[in-house]
């Protein structure tokens, strides 16, 4: 009886670890080494994976890389890369085909992260709200998302096996509470907003997530998002006693606490499910 309970329990550890098990496989999360991007990356290498950081030059994702390879063990690349030139995404889909010759994961994860909870930024308004800012955050958020899921996802297709994830907000299914921001000083045509792009770009990446789940399903693609809600990065006192309020659990997220979601959509643990929105926020959009 023993050894039979021992046996079903050796079974389901080895069936656990199988689930969430990504040795061979190769992950890049774009804009991996921002502040969620690495953390990202780095729970996909502690599961097996070679993971591959993609970033602007100014974000030295090869530094970032060579620590991830430090701390996990499988070899981890960091890539120069702008998400929004194909040229450059083909050129690091070379490098990364020679040094691991091939690409199972997608965590499109990099955008532009405008900062209006510090104050002095009436630019913000949408009265004011500058069209290039508009043009440059889409250009991010969307266009470098959908480029980057056709130059990798196209792979995947060939090879009829992949993930996709892409990393969208709590605002994507709520509006900003503007009040969260404003600053008392301040006449009310120069309080600083969230800008109207945060929105548009998160929103937008839940279709893309459909459209793209139903167009590859047929090749084996699965493609889901996640809405996390905010991180706590030291932001002021003022603006963390607002948002504690709007949120059930009463605090915003650790960077290490969307690890778990990330490492479930990006393995067999989540084998049936594809064009899914995973929210993870403190609760704040049950409200
Ligand atoms: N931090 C939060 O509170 C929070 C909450 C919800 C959702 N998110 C989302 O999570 C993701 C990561 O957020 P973060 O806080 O780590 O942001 P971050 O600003 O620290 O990181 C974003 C990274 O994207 C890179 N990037 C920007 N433009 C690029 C381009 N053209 N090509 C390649 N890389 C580019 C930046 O260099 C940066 O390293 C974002 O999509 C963000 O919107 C963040």
């Amino acid at each position: 009886m023993r050894a039979e309970q021992s046996s079903t329990a050796q079974q389901g550890t080895t069936r656990v670890a199988k689930l969430f098990d990504l040795s061979q496989r190769v992950a890049i999360v774009t804009g991996g080494a921002g502040l969620l991007g690495y953390h990202h990356g780095a729970i996909l290498a502690a599961a097996g994976a070679n993971v591959v950081l993609l970033d602007l030059p100014g974000a030295n994702p090869e530094h970032r890389a060579e620590h991830l390879t430090r701390e996990y063990g499988p070899e981890s690349l960091g890539i120069r890369a702008d998400i929004t030139r194909e040229s450059s995404l083909e050129n690091a889909r070379s490098q990364i085909r020679e040094k691991f010759g091939r690409v199972d994961i997608l965590i499109n994860n990099a955008a532009n992260n405008p900062k209006v909870e510090d104050g002095n930024t009436s630019w913000s308004r949408l009265e004011h709200f500058p069209l290039e800012v508009w043009e440059a955050d889409i250009r991010v958020g969307l266009t470098g998302a959908f480029l980057c899921s056709r130059v990798f996802g196209a792979e995947m297709a060939a090879r009829k096996s992949g993930v996709i994830l892409n990393v969208a907000s709590d605002l994507a299914l709520i509006a900003p509470d503007q009040r969260l921001y404003r600053v008392d000083s301040l006449p009310e045509d120069q309080q600083p907003v969230k800008p109207v792009t945060y929105s548009v770009v998160k929103t937008g990446l839940i279709g893309l997530t459909r459209y793209l789940a139903t167009y590859w399903s047929s090749s084996n693609i699965r493609v889901n998002a996640i809405s996390p809600g905010g991180v706590f990065n030291d932001q002021s006192h003022i603006f963390l006693s607002r948002l504690k309020d709007l949120i059930p659990m009463g605090r915003m997220a650790n960077r290490d606490e969307y690890q778990g979601a990330i490492l479930f959509l990006c393995s067999d643990a989540s084998s049936y499910m594809t064009g899914a929105n995973l929210v993870i926020d403190g609760g704040r959009t049950c409200l």
